[in-house]
């Protein structure tokens, strides 16, 4: 259980103004949904700087209005002390979860790194939250379709372990 009692997870990609912004912007429309959005502590981060201070990128922002969600997100870089205030960090691909790994310094720490999509029913071992910066719209609608999906794995995993 994290810092403030209540169950904590951080979501984690490299520039934290697509992958994790949605990430964090649908698990808080399903926690809301489901009457828990003050049951669990829900924020997003990067492992590079390049965009800390901006907001989602505004192809991301565009995909979340079609479907009626906010991305309320703005760019940090995760810290080492991230480990100490969140239950789970969840990593969007490989390269993420490495650099966190090498961020961490204690096992303890390390054994809170996940990919987010090991939440995902439909995907395989080692699935990753493709990075769809340098691609078209589509490619942000194939990650907020994996976020969706990974997300209630992911609340249905909280519920089962800590939640009423
Ligand atoms: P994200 O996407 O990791 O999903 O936020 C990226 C955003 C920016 C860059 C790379 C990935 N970049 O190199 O600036």
């Amino acid at each position: 259980m994290g810092a403030g009692g209540k169950p904590s997870v951080l979501f984690v990609c490299l520039g934290n103004i697509c992958r994790s912004p949605t990430a964090e912007g649908v698990f808080l429309a399903k926690l809301r949904v489901a009457g828990l959005e003050d049951a669990v502590r829900v924020d997003s981060a990067g492992t590079g700087s390049w965009h800390v201070g901006e907001r989602a990128d505004a192809r991301a922002r565009a995909e979340a209005e079609r479907r009626g969600l906010e991305l309320p997100s703005v760019s940090r870089q995760v810290t080492a002390e991230d480990f100490d205030a969140f239950d789970l960090l969840l990593a969007m691909d490989g390269r993420n979860r490495r650099d966190l790994v090498a961020l961490a310094r204690t096992d303890e720490a390390r054994n809170k790194v996940k990919l987010f999509r090991s939440y995902d029913p439909t995907a395989e071992p080692g699935a990753e939250v493709p990075d769809p910066y340098y691609g078209g719209d589509e490619g942000f609608a194939e990650v907020f379709d994996m976020c969706e999906r990974a997300s209630d794995g992911l609340l249905e995993a909280l519920r089962e372990a800590q939640l009423p």
